[in-house]
Order: C-alpha cells, then sequence, then structure tokens
C-alpha cells in the first residue's frame, strides 16, 4: 500500500469564541472534567487534600504536586481506558500551598519553617498515577503499586558525559553519580521505548552563588543574591543536617568540591527520563542532550538502521534551538525492551549535540557542539572547554561561540507523523530590538511558530514559518496569519501532533490585545492537508486562516499546558497551570460562583465527546 503523506482528518468542530470566566470552555458537544487536581493522594500515606492548605510535607510526598504542565499518557496492556499519566509540576504558588490562601500567590515568600520547605520541595518534580475511565468519568487508581512521585529532593543518577567527572562531585555524591531532585520540570517528551522524559526549565533561579559567580553561572544565570523560594536560607537554621537546604546556596564553602556544594547547580538543567512502567527505577538525568533551560523534547520521525534524533528547545530571550543525534541507530526491537534502563543508556549517553544556524532563503545548518567544532572567531571550541563535558555543562556558552541564530524564545516541539516536518513555538520577545530570518518582527509579543524539515545529511534543513500569533485587530504587518476572533491567540507554547496529524497549540500569557479578549487556550490545525496544487505545505494565510480553529479555552488567570490523548483518540488530557479561582467543582465547565474565593488548584481536565466518538474529527 502507498504510504501517506498527509493527513486525511478533517476538524469537525465549531471553532468557539473567547471566554473570560473561571471555567472551561468546549465545544458544542464536548464535556470537560477535572482529573487528579493538586493535592489529591496518589496512595493512603497521604491525608486527603485539605481546603485549608495544611496538609503536611508528607501529604504532599504522596499526592498530585503543584502547577501541572507537560504529560503524557502511558497504556497499560495496550488499553485505551486505562494507564498511567506522568505529569510535570513546574513551580508552586506559596499562597495556595500553605494556610495563608486561599487566593493566588501574591508573590510574597509566605513559609516559615522546614515543614512548609519540605513542603514546596514535594510539590515540585513529577507525578505518575494510573487513571482509568469508568463509563464516561476518568478516575484515579488509588493505592496503585505504579503511582509515584518524584520531587525536588528524590535522589537521581546522571549518566552520559558529565557523569562521574569532577563537575558534578558534591558531598552528597562524591563519585559525581548522582544528585537529589528535579526542578522546573515544564515542557516533556517521551521516548520510543516507553520512557517519560521531563525537562527542567527554570532551575537557575532555585541556585544562588553570593561568592564570585563562574562564567557558567554568569551565562546561564544563577543568582548572586537570592533563590527564588528561599530554601536555601531559612534563618537560624544553617545546621549542617539540613543539608536539604543549604545545598541551594552553591558558594564554596570548604576546601573542595567534594566537601560542599558549589556542584549542587550542575545536577539539574537536563533531560531526565522516568520509566513509569517500573516501580522502582531510579530517573536518569541525560546529560548527552546538553544542559540548559530545556523547555521539552521530542524526537524525530523514526526511520530503522538511521539514529534518533531529539529536539530541545532553549526558552529564553535570545536563546538557542538544539538537536540530539544518537550514534546508535534504531532498532525496532526497542520498541519493547527487556530494559528501558538499558534502551535509554544506548540512545541517550553517546552521540552529538548541534545548535541551530537559520540562513536566508529558507536554509539552514546545524552547528556541532564538539571540541574540535569551528567556532566564529576562526579557533575550536576546544581551544576554550578542555572536554566534551565542560562544553555540555555550558551549553548556551559553546553555542554562543559557533554562531547558533538567537531566537524568540524557543518553547515546545512536535512532528508532524506524516511528513516528519518539525514544527517549534517560539512564544514571544517582547525584547527584540533587531529582526533575523528566523524572528521578523521586532518587540514579538505575540510569538510564532518555526518548523523545518531534515536535509539529507545530519547538518542541513529548510524552514519557514508556519503561523504569526496575533490579536485580530492589529494591522497586516503584524497580523501576519490574518487571524479573526475565532482563531486569535499570543504565546504559543505547548505543542503536540496527535498520530492522526492534527496539531495541538496551547498558549501561555497572551499579550494585551489577546488576553482582554480571551483567556490561554487551545487551538488545533491539520498542517499536512494544508498543500497547493504542487502538493507544498502552505503556512497559515488570511486566505486559509480559517483551517485553525479554537476548541478550547482555560478558566481565568491560568495557562493551558501539556497534551495526551488516549490510543482511541476518544480522550484528551491537557493542563490547567496557575489558575486564579477554579476549580469549582469536578465539572471543568461550572463557573466559580461569582463573589467566591475558592483555593486554586492546578489540575488536569479531560474533554470527551458527549457521543463517545474520537476528539475533533
Ligand atoms: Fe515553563 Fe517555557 O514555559
Ligand atoms: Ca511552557
Ligand atoms: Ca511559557
Ligand atoms: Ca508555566
Amino acid at each position: 500500500p502507498e504510504v501517506p503523506n498527509r493527513s486525511t482528518a478533517v476538524l469537525n468542530f465549531d471553532s468557539i469564541p473567547g471566554s473570560l470566566l473561571d471555567a472551561v470552555a468546549v465545544p458544542a458537544g464536548y464535556s470537560a472534567q477535572v482529573l487528579v487536581p493538586w493535592g489529591t493522594p496518589l496512595n493512603n500515606k497521604a491525608s486527603a487534600w485539605d481546603n485549608t492548605g495544611n496538609n503536611s510535607a508528607e501529604d504532599q510526598a504522596n499526592a498530585m504536586g503543584m502547577h501541572h504542565d507537560g504529560m503524557h499518557f502511558f497504556p497499560l496492556n495496550d488499553a485505551a481506558d486505562d494507564g498511567l499519566l506522568c505529569i510535570n509540576h513546574e513551580y508552586i504558588d506559596s499562597n495556595a500551598l500553605h494556610p495563608h490562601g486561599p487566593s493566588k500567590d501574591s508573590g510574597t515568600n509566605l513559609r516559615t519553617s522546614v515543614e512548609e520547605i519540605r513542603k514546596e520541595i514535594n510539590a515540585h518534580g513529577v507525578s505518575v498515577v494510573r487513571v482509568k475511565l469508568n463509563g464516561n468519568q476518568w478516575a484515579i487508581v488509588d493505592n496503585d503499586p505504579l503511582n509515584r512521585r518524584f520531587t525536588a529532593a528524590t535522589v537521581m543518577d546522571m549518566a552520559g558525559p558529565l557523569a562521574y567527572t569532577s563537575y558534578l562531585e558534591t558531598r552528597f555524591s562524591p563519585d559525581g553519580s548522582q544528585t537529589r531532585g528535579t526542578l522546573n520540570n515544564c515542557g516533556n517528551g517521551y521516548t520510543p521505548w516507553g520512557t517519560y522524559l521531563t525537562c527542567e526549565e527554570n532551575w537557575p533561579g532555585y541556585f544562588v552563588n553570593k561568592g564570585t559567580k563562574t562564567e557558567e553561572q554568569n551565562r546561564i544565570g544563577v543568582s548572586g543574591s537570592a533563590t527564588r523560594y528561599g530554601w536555601d536560607d531559612l534563618a537560624g537554621d544553617a545546621d549542617e543536617r539540613l543539608d536539604e537546604f543549604t545545598r541551594f546556596n552553591v558558594t564554596p564553602t570548604a576546601a573542595s568540591a567534594a566537601a560542599d556544594y558549589r556542584n549542587e547547580a550542575n545536577g539539574f538543567g537536563y533531560i531526565v527520563e522516568i520509566d513509569p512502567y517500573s516501580q522502582n527505577a531510579r530517573a536518569v538525568k541525560r546529560t548527552a542532550l546538553g544542559r540548559f533551560r530545556h523547555e521539552g523534547c521530542a524526537f524525530g520521525k523514526l526511520e530503522e538502521g538511521k539514529p534518533i534524533v531529539f529536539y530541545s528547545g532553549h526558552d529564553s530571550k535570545f536563546e538557542y534551538i538544539y538537536k540530539f543525534v544518537s550514534d546508535a541507530v534504531w532498532d525496532p526491537a526497542d520498541a519493547n525492551p527487556s530494559n528501558r534502563r538499558v534502551a535509554g543508556d544506548k540512545y541517550m549517553d553517546h552521540g552529538t549535540l548541534y545548535v541551530a544556524k537559520f540562513s536566508e532563503d529558507g536554509a539552514g545548518s546545524w552547528l556541532p557542539l564538539t571540541m574540535n567544532s569551528p567556532t566564529t572567531g576562526g579557533g575550536v571550541l576546544g581551544d576554550t572547554f578542555d572536554s566534551l563535558a565542560a562544553i555540555l555543562l555550558n551549553t548556551a556558552g559553546a553555542a554562543d561561540l559557533v554562531g547558533a541564530t538567537p531566537m524568540d524564545r524557543p518553547e515546545w516541539a512536535s512532528i508532524d507523523p506524516f511528513t516528519g516536518t518539525v514544527y517549534m513555538t517560539l512564544t514571544n520577545n517582547s525584547s527584540r530590538t533587531e529582526a533575523n530570518v528566523a524572528n521578523p518582527r521586532l518587540n514579538n509579543y505575540f510569538g510564532h511558530i518555526i518548523r523545518w524539515d531534515e536535509g539529507s545529511d545530519m547538518t542541513s534543513f529548510s524552514w519557514d514559518i508556519f503561523l504569526f500569533g496575533s490579536p485580530a485587530s492589529a494591522d497586516a504587518d503584524t497580523n501576519l496569519s490574518g487571524l479573526t476572533d475565532l482563531n486569535m491567540f499570543a504565546s504559543p507554547d505547548g505543542l503536540a501532533f496527535d498520530e492522526r496529524g492534527i496539531l495541538w497549540v496551547q498558549t501561555d500569557n497572551g499579550a494585551a490585545d489577546v488576553t482582554s479578549y480571551t483567556n490561554d487556550q487551545m487551538l488545533a490545525i491539520v498542517p499536512s492537508a494544508m498543500v497547493d496544487s504542487q502538493g507544498q505545505q502552505q503556512a497559515v494565510t488570511g486566505a486559509n486562516q480559517s483551517q485553525l480553529k479554537r476548541f478550547f479555552v482555560g478558566p481565568n488567570g491560568c495557562e493551558v499546558t501539556g497534551f495526551a490523548i488516549s490510543p482511541d483518540y476518544k480522550s484528551v488530557f491537557i493542563n490547567i497551570q496557575h489558575p486564579d479561582n477554579w476549580p469549582y467543582s469536578d465539572n471543568a465547565t461550572t463557573e466559580t460562583p461569582s463573589g467566591q474565593t475558592v483555593r486554586p488548584r492546578a489540575a488536569t481536565v479531560v474533554i470527551r465527546r458527549n457521543d463517545g466518538g474520537e476528539i475533533g474529527i
């Protein structure tokens, strides 16, 4: 049979108008349910979630974390109605977490005790939770042996070129083989061998060096004055038994790195692999994929006998897009490996990291980050760095030297299952005063989605811009995709293709002229169906903008992020992060009554069709 190269999916719902409610909005014929909100116990070591904010740190270590973000559904026994959700917990609202609430974080540092710091640490990380469909409603499987938490304190293994180097030596791990915890888990990925990837994004803010910062700490933005939540600095408790907290202060204090925590931050900034199907497997930080503010991680179209490619964006203004190419070539037998840890070691510990350079006329090149890679100054990276480990530790600093293209905040990537084209969100960059070919708008408040096809070798690609965010009211120089009230958006962030070729686009903090019309949202489009008479893929323009449809709008104050779909395409899971005053009930579309204040809870929302059919078509 002929291999199809374009999707035949046709979106069969009416684009919904914007919404500004303490409730979610879905198209006619759909329903939305709240699932596993922050604080939901995973097992009976945790007490039920307490609306007063008085749950303990121990409760929090055995319950859903806060601020749900990236997510994936791993079926059990190939079922569409029974599986494991892996869910990231990016950060916290102190106000809602502690009894001070209920209203959303005012930005004040509200914790006052060791117990409360432990609760904050335990509210970060990743949850693995078994969920099952009963009738038309999903529910958590309480006490399932695979239900599990990874927190900002969980012991994890280091793997790849940085493992066992002096860069990772600490008093906790004198041989540089382990670290404690994962931080600021934003976007996600998954692997062809059935594991979850969680991505450490804004981790530098959790560390402070009050002495002389290293060049690498300056480049990535470790603070010289204070950490985000003050975990390092609980007044009166400098006791070394509390190194669970003082480790976040990376100022050198002892004679050697192995005797203090100067290297503690070096254990963060990675793609972290989690095996959801193995109850006791440790999480592994894959250092070969580079160290920066990883937003997400997506693998390219798989081909037997070819390397696996992973794409990851560095989400900060003027940062870069990276890809990792494995040394090992894909063996389809590894889709069901007898040992997932061994598969991860095989494909993620050895390979080459590249950074993207976008050129005129839709051409691009991947610049390798290795010891003998040429720099724009006429030398090689080996002139500046003494090992591959040193390059990877300061990935962004190395990328500066080879001439990568500074982008408008790279967020998620996703790969069209029909064409293999890679799509990536560039969420916004209000500081851009100088355009480049791939980031053409100055003061880019609204963001865009770029895409590329790999060339025949590993080092070239061709690219174009697929879609520009904009208010409908903006002039044609800004509203380059011709968006209307029915599909205007800003700040694209979460991005996911499903296997039917539908691309789902989620938003985070739309700029003013969009937020006055609608809360953050999720839209859908079928890119591979948009071809011209020559079979060339089309970008979104005024002539075809109606292909982009708004499917979902979140409650006030939230960001819409994280995407998973059941294997039968009948349940879509998305996450609501940092809502203002929601959820009011288990029905996600129920509005919080005016005048009432609820303690806000990040949550997964499951969307189903009332007639039980496939979502979207
Ligand atoms: Fe946590 Fe880049 O979004
Ligand atoms: Ca994000
Ligand atoms: Ca974002
Ligand atoms: Ca966020």
